[in-house]
Parts: C-alpha cells; structure tokens; sequence
C-alpha cells in the first residue's frame, strides 16, 4: 500500500485502512480459524496495520486469535481493543459495564488474552448509562498512565457525551456505525469529533456486508448477527435494494470509464471523501475473512468519485428502510 498513514485524533497514527477482525469469530457465518489466521497476515502483510478487536468478540477467542499475530508481529501494528459489553457468544450482550472496578478488570484480561502489555487504542465499547461518562473515562485515563493503555476511544457515544469525556483525557477517536445506508453520525457527533480534533473509524463500513450487493437476507444462518437488524428483516432488505443498485450503479459507470471499480471500494471511497468533507480524519475498518478481499478494499484508497456519484450515493441513503438496531439505546441515534 503506498497511501500515507492517517492521524487521528491525541497524536494517534494508523495506518489509512483498517482491519474489522470481528467476523474472523462467528457472528456473520462459520469461520475456518486456520483461514482467518491467514487473512490477518495477510492483512498486514498488505499495510492495514490498525487491527480492530473486542473483549465480547467470540467471548474472548477474538482477541485470543489476533494474539497468535502480535505473538510475531506487535511492532508491526497498532493494536484497537473495547471493553464494556459483558456476555457470552450464546447469550449475546446482557450487561454494560462503565465502573472503575470493571475498566481495571477488563483491561488486564484483554492484555493477558492478547498476550501483550500495552493497547494502542481502548475503547469503551457501549457507554454505561448507570455510570457518568466522566467516571469511566476517569478510569481509562487511568490506564494511559499505568502504561496499560496509550489512547482512548468511544463507540456509539453522543456528540454531548464526547465532549464530556473530552473534559478528562483527549480522545484518540469515536468508533461508531458510519457508512452509505447509516449516515445518523453526520448530524451531531462527526461535527463534535472534527470540532474537537478527535478521529473517525467508521465500524460497518460495508453495512455489514449489504452494501456490496454479495449479502441474500434469505440465507442467512440461524445464528447470523444480521438476523437482529431490522433494515436486514426480509421486507426491509427487498426495499433496501435501491442502495444496493445506486452502489453497484456507480461501481459500474466507473468500470465502463476504464477505472475498474467494486461496490465493496465504491462504499469505502465515500466514506473517505466523508471525511474530507466534513473536516476530520476518517479511517474505516472492513472485516472480511477472505484475504483477497483485503486488496479489493484497498483499491478504495485511490478511487476517485465524481461529484454527480457523490451526488448519487448521498441520495441514496434517503430511501433506507429500518434501523440500524433493534435497540435505540444501543447506538448513539437513540439517546441524542
Ligand atoms: N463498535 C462496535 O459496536 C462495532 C460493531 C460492529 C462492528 N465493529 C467493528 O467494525 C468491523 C467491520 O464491521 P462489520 O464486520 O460489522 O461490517 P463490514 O465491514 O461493513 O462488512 C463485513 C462483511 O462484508 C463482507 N465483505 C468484506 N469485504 C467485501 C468485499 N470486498 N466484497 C464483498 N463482501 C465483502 C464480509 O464477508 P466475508 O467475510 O465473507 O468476506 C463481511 O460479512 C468489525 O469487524 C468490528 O471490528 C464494531
């Protein structure tokens, strides 16, 4: 990859695509543990060096998994993990945890499961509404200065909770749903994270793979994540399709162009024009357990969308149908 690494937001750099290793642990289909070894080194292999994990993935083997990479190649990442979300892979989520006896706990537990003694980037994964965001911050700040913990991350914060966090230590970056079919972030939190210097990493960025037109709702498995989110719910994916076509339309145009193009780079290139027009670095993180869609994704880096595209895909988002969760709180939309 030659495209120039990207600052976040408290001197945080990463490299400009990131990798989601969520599905490398079943939630969107059965995973070959061998194959998504694989992926991972091949995902830094090709430069996406900013990994992208979680406590709750697989109830700890996903971190397990991407330890077996660091146990060669810590140097060669940097390394985001989240705590906050307590469960089991059978039970899904059944509590959040945001105290300052829960942030101690959990962090150790990731470090020893990654088999590393520093995070790059520590994300509090859902906010605890029974505990000030204040409180928990106060914890993770904590942690950056036991040197457990170098930058402090958010996911599905409010643009109001942000700025509270903000108050206590800088915030490195808000990791929260972001892409052509998910665009709610726009209106309050990407505006407080560029006013505040804080980055972007859009989670989802392929909408859960819906918006490269490869996803049919109607097979999907029983334990398939999807299967929880309204806008995949049978009538809402049929309607949903016009998203799908305006992705697949412009990936075409830009093919017959003599710039060959995939839906997959399409929706991953207005993401970063996103962040262009809208004043704060932006940095994706599709997941994928095949490495050769790695350098698919990665073509995204040198697309050029024209304005009448641009045009196209923000239209685009206007025709959705069904949220982005069954729970409004679950996602910053629901408690603005
Ligand atoms: N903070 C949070 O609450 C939160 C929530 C969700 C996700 N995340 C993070 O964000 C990361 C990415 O999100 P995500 O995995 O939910 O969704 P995503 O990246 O939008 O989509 C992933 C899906 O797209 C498919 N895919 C990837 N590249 C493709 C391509 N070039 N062409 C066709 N299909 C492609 C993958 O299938 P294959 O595996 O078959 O390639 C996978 O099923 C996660 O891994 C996780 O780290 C965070």
């Amino acid at each position: 990859m030659t495209a120039a690494p990207v600052q976040l937001g408290d001197g945080l750099t990463v490299s400009p695509l990131g990798f989601g290793g969520m599905a490398l642990t079943p939630v969107y289909g059965d995973v070959d543990p061998a194959e998504a070894l694989r992926t991972l080194h091949h995902a830094v292999d090709a430069g996406v060096t900013f990994l992208d994990t979680a406590d709750i993935y697989g109830g700890g083997s996903n971190e397990e998994l991407i330890a077996r990479l660091l146990n060669e190649r810590r140097d060669e990442v940097q390394l985001a993990t989240k705590f906050g979300l307590v469960g089991t892979p059978s039970a899904g989520y059944t509590d959040i945890r945001g105290d300052a006896a829960y942030v101690k706990q959990a962090v150790d537990r990731s470090l020893q499961r990654l088999g590393t003694d520093t995070i790059d980037l520590y994300y509090l994964h859902r906010r605890d509404l029974r505990v000030p965001i204040v409180e928990t911050v106060e914890a993770m700040a904590e942690l950056v200065q036991a040197g457990k913990v170098r930058h402090l991350g958010l996911s599905e914060v409010t643009a109001e909770e942000l700025r509270e966090a903000s108050t206590v230590h800088p915030i490195a970056a808000v990791q929260s749903e972001w892409s052509i079919w998910s665009r709610d972030v726009e209106r309050n939190v990407v505006p407080a994270a560029a006013g505040l210097g804080v980055g972007f990493v859009p989670y989802s960025p392929l909408g859960r793979g819906f918006l490269t037109g490869t996803v049919d709702v109607s097979t999907l498995g029983s334990n398939d994540f999807r299967r929880n989110i309204p806008r995949f719910a049978e009538n809402a994916a049929a309607a949903n399709q016009g998203v799908v076509a305006a992705v697949g339309a412009v990936a075409a145009e830009l093919t017959a162009a003599g710039n060959p193009a995939t839906p997959a780079q399409v929706a991953l290139a207005w993401l970063l024009v996103q962040g262009a027009r809208l004043g704060l670095p932006v940095v994706p993180i599709p997941g994928t357990r095949k490495a050769d869609r790695i350098d698919e994704n990665l073509g995204a880096l040198t697309l050029n969308l024209t304005p009448a595209q641009l045009g196209a895909l923000d239209a685009a988002a206007d025709a959705v149908v069904g949220s982005r969760s069954a729970d409004p709180n679950w996602v910053s939309q629901g408690r603005e």
